[in-house]
């Protein structure tokens, strides 16, 4: 049995999708494998990437008792109610902790792994998001697991995080995207992560739900933090679909001074880049051959995403939109 699940890189919209916004991310070529037997009550999964064994007793109990990559295992298990076990090992070709959502896709290739007979992504995806605010603690929204799930070949997703329908959009086959990290770990990303939600909860009470408020209806909003907070997701909803009209058309310039406003919004709204992302985005930004970009994912550390003529960057990881796990798991070989 082999089970294979990509990871994702966000092109727009972000910090959205836990208030039902609009995100625009892709599946890519980077993932993570699970192969190995089914049966037996214990999942037990060595790693390719990361030290340790994950030894899971089935059916796991609601409270998390391992730790690392092993809890993301566990927290799986137990959301999907696996009664029938693994026994296999766990490669990833994603970089670790570098906003690739490397932990979503080892959900995700798990949960195949287990239960390859869940048809629903929708409701696979928000299993997954259980599982990884389990194991991590931060109360992530469902973007990072529904993209490694529905990831379309030469596509990025625009999903709308209100009612989690998907649409693809083409990506040009003349644009590259590439993926640079900033050598930051995303420290004090969990509480940092909590408070920018708790923040758009806030604002959200006052003003009633960010997906549908105007910048009028900002501008009612006394506290100049949750003003900034709302601001930015408000823009933010109204870039997404603009650079989806963008890349469909094949507007890279477009595409990129959206990703510009997006990060700068992102840095002085929403307060969740770092000196040293600021710096590479503008940095990038005026390079031959560079149409725009920002910081993608989560933020306080992690990667930029930049789009590019093909070849115009060295550095960083060019990244193609890949199928998603759905795709794959059709062709799963079971022999065990
Ligand atoms: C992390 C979360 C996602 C999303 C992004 C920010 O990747 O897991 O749900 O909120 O941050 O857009």
């Amino acid at each position: 049995m082999t089970a294979f699940a990509p990871g994702r890189v966000n092109l727009i919209g972000d910090h959205t999708d836990y208030t039902g916004g609009l995100v625009l991310p892709m599946a890519i070529q980077m993932g993570t494998t699970v192969t190995g037997r089914r049966g037996g009550p214990v999942v037990r999964l060595t790693s390719g990437a990361a030290p340790g064994e994950a030894v899971v007793d089935l059916p796991a109990g609601p409270t998390l008792i391992a730790t690392g990559w092993a809890g993301y295992v566990e927290a799986v298990a137990a959301v999907l109610g696996a009664g029938v076990g693994i026994t296999g090992h766990v490669t990833s070709d994603l970089p670790i902790g570098a906003g690739l959502s490397s932990s979503a896709s080892l959900e995700v290739a798990v949960a195949l792994a287990l239960n390859s007979d869940v048809s629903d992504a929708v409701e696979l995806a928000r299993l997954c998001q259980e599982a990884e605010q389990r194991a991590s603690g931060v109360p992530c929204g469902i973007m990072d697991q529904l993209t490694s799930i529905a990831g379309v070949e030469g596509h990025a997703l625009l999903i709308d995080c209100t009612d989690l329908s998907v649409q693809p959009v083409p990506v040009p086959a003349d644009a590259e995207i590439v993926v640079i990290h900033s050598g930051q770990e995303r420290r004090l990303a969990g509480s940092a992560y909590a408070e920018r939600r708790r923040d758009c909860e806030a604002a959200a009470d006052q003003i009633g739900p960010l997906r549908l408020a105007s910048p009028g209806d900002i501008d009612q909003i006394h506290d100049p933090r949750l003003r900034a907070r709302a601001r930015h997701v408000v823009s933010e909803n109204a870039r997404v679909p603009a650079f989806a009209a963008a890349l469909a058309t094949g507007d890279l310039r477009a595409c990129g001074e959206l990703m510009l406003e997006s990060h700068r919004s992102l840095a002085l709204d929403f307060e969740v880049s770092t000196d040293r992302l600021d710096q590479m985005v503008e940095d990038l930004a005026p390079r031959p051959g560079v149409y725009g970009a920002r910081l993608t994912g989560a933020g306080f550390g992690g990667c930029v995403v930049a789009l590019t003529d093909p070849g115009a960057l060295d550095e960083g990881w060019p990244v193609r939109p890949s199928a998603g796990a759905r795709a794959v798991v059709r062709v799963v070989r079971v022999d065990g």
